[in-house]
């Protein structure tokens, strides 16, 4: 027996297919209850989408540590080899609306949940280990140029290379991104980075500086510009389905986290500034240390209520793991909840894919709108003589030492840093094949833009980075401008 369909207050509803009205003809009753509320209702069905990352796909899993880390971080849910930590994954389009394709030329989000006994860590990584960027001031404007123009409502080639031709930095990201990890061929077949530094503290107080990266073992999968193409007109919804679908069958994707780690001692000599987005840590300086092994394996029952309000903050931190000083992520550790509180209110931090698992939340933080005050009749200040929440006096991370004076500072640059060095790296790593697909992606972009002094200033960035690869792709776009012109 199907249960009986009632209005939201559980009133018992008669007639699901017809208003009620006056006579057969209509008009209808201001007392239909059931067609008022249904109305009401589905006009408030949408939410504010996520600024950035709006387009996204998420599922339940578990970390179980496989690697003895202890000696580094004092974090419970990474303390013992076997031990396993339910989590929630979000991956995520960075530039596109809800609705837009997945198969884009875009980074992508890659934010866990570690649902700990010591409360939820958040690690909000994408699938690069740099970013465009070294300085939160810079993103509002960054993403303003990636996303629809105000005037022609379409993404813009000029505002998207204008931007870059002002942010050299952007150039290790950007030949990143054009290169063959730049369209990922499903969420499975990619792997994702803290991208950050972080800290981590072992239980004697020492302190590493730490960067993560969790290595698909489904093998990284791309897609050319052609099979992206073909992939985004057959099935706009291409990463969504295959990520729901290989749950569904039981193939459960998994990911192996190893971590860079650098005594804090070494971070101020070190050749490249450990605290700059647009730099990674060459494995040869720092080596992958193995931590254990992510396994994504239940689908969510209801994608609206678990993926569209899951909430991820960098700024949800565990006793042994915290922040460092780059700029970056301190811009970040603001951001989160700041959105969230917009986007779903104030206590989206009690919905259930939000709310702490292994542990329970207390604290003295009170209603609001939708509020469910699980503290109930507790007393809702502090101190108070009656065993409330009290702190714990241990600092979850440890200090960090600063020098100088406040003031607006460019990120400082170390021996090897310039803003050119990596991407140059990067670009003499690869094949003659990925070189020349990332000439021909690059050039297909550049070539869009109207504006010379545009085009200029971003080719000297490559030339910058390496001769070979900016004489390669200022050739390819004079080639395809003259093509245009013609
Ligand atoms: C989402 C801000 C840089 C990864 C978001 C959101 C905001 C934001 C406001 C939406 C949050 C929400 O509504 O729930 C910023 C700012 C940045 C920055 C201000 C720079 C200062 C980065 C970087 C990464 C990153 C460097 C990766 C290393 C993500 C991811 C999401 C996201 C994965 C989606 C999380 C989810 O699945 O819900 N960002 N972001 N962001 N950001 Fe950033």
């Amino acid at each position: 027996m199907p249960k009986i369909l009632t209005t939201e207050s559980g009133a018992p509803v008669a007639d699901n297919q017809n208003s009620a009205s006056a006579g057969a003809y209509g008009p209808l009753l201001i007392q239909d209850q059931h067609l008022l509320e249904k109305l009401a209702r589905f006009n408030r069905e949408r939410i504010p989408e996520r600024v950035v990352h709006a387009r996204g796909s998420g599922a339940y899993g578990y970390f179980e540590v496989t690697d003895e880390v202890s000696r580094y971080t004092r974090a419970a849910f990474l303390g013992e080899v076997g031990k396993r930590t339910e989590l929630f994954l979000r991956f995520s389009t960075v530039a596109g609306n809800l609705g837009s394709n997945d198969a884009v030329r875009d980074p992508r989000g890659f934010a866990v949940k570690f649902y700990t006994e010591e409360g939820n860590y958040d690690l909000v990584g994408n699938n690069t280990p740099v970013f465009f960027i070294k300085d939160p001031l810079k993103f509002p404007d960054f993403i303003h140029s990636q996303k629809r123009d105000p005037f022609t409502g379409v993404q813009e080639a000029d505002n998207v290379w204008d931007f870059w031709a002002h942010s050299p930095a952007s150039t290790h990201q950007i030949t990143w991104l054009f290169g063959d990890r730049g369209i990922p061929a499903s969420y499975r077949h990619m792997n994702g980075y803290g991208s950050h530094t972080y800290q981590w503290v072992n239980e004697q107080g020492e302190a590493f500086w730490v960067k993560y990266h969790f290595k698909t073992n489904q093998g990284i999968r791309s897609l050319d510009a052609g099979q992206a193409a073909e992939a985004v007109g057959g099935d706009a919804d291409s990463h969504q389905r295959d990520l729901h679908q290989a749950i569904e069958r039981g193939v459960f994707p998994t990911w192996t986290l190893y971590v860079q780690l650098m005594p804090v001692a070494e971070a101020a000599d070190y050749r490249f500034n450990p605290f700059d987005l647009t730099k990674v840590w060459p494995h040869a300086d720092h080596p992958l240390v193995k931590v254990g092994r992510l396994v994504l394996n239940r689908n969510p029952e209801n994608v609206f209520a678990e993926v569209e309000q899951s909430a991820f903050s960098p700024n949800n931190f565990v006793p042994g793991i915290g922040p460092s000083p780059d700029k970056m992520l301190q811009g970040r550790l603001f951001a989160y909840a700041d959105a969230q509180r917009y986007r779903l209110g104030v206590n989206h931090t009690q919905l259930p894919v939000n709310a702490p698992r292994a542990t329970e939340a207390a604290n003295y933080g009170r209603d609001g709108h939708s509020a469910l005050n699980p503290a109930g009749r507790g007393r809702n200040y502090e101190p108070n003589s009656y065993d409330g929440p009290a702190q714990t006096d241990a600092a979850l991370a440890a200090p960090t030492g600063l020098t100088g004076w406040t003031g607006t500072y460019a990120t400082p640059a170390h021996t090897k840093d310039d803003d050119f060095f990596q991407a140059g790296e990067l670009y003499r790593l690869m094949s003659e094949g990925e070189r020349g697909r990332l000439v021909a992606n690059l050039a297909g972009s550049l070539a869009q833009v109207t504006r010379d002094d545009i085009v200029e200033k971003n080719l000297a960035h490559f030339h910058a980075a390496d001769e070979e690869y900016g004489a390669r792709l200022e050739a390819a776009v004079a080639k395809l401008r003259a093509v245009d012109e013609s």
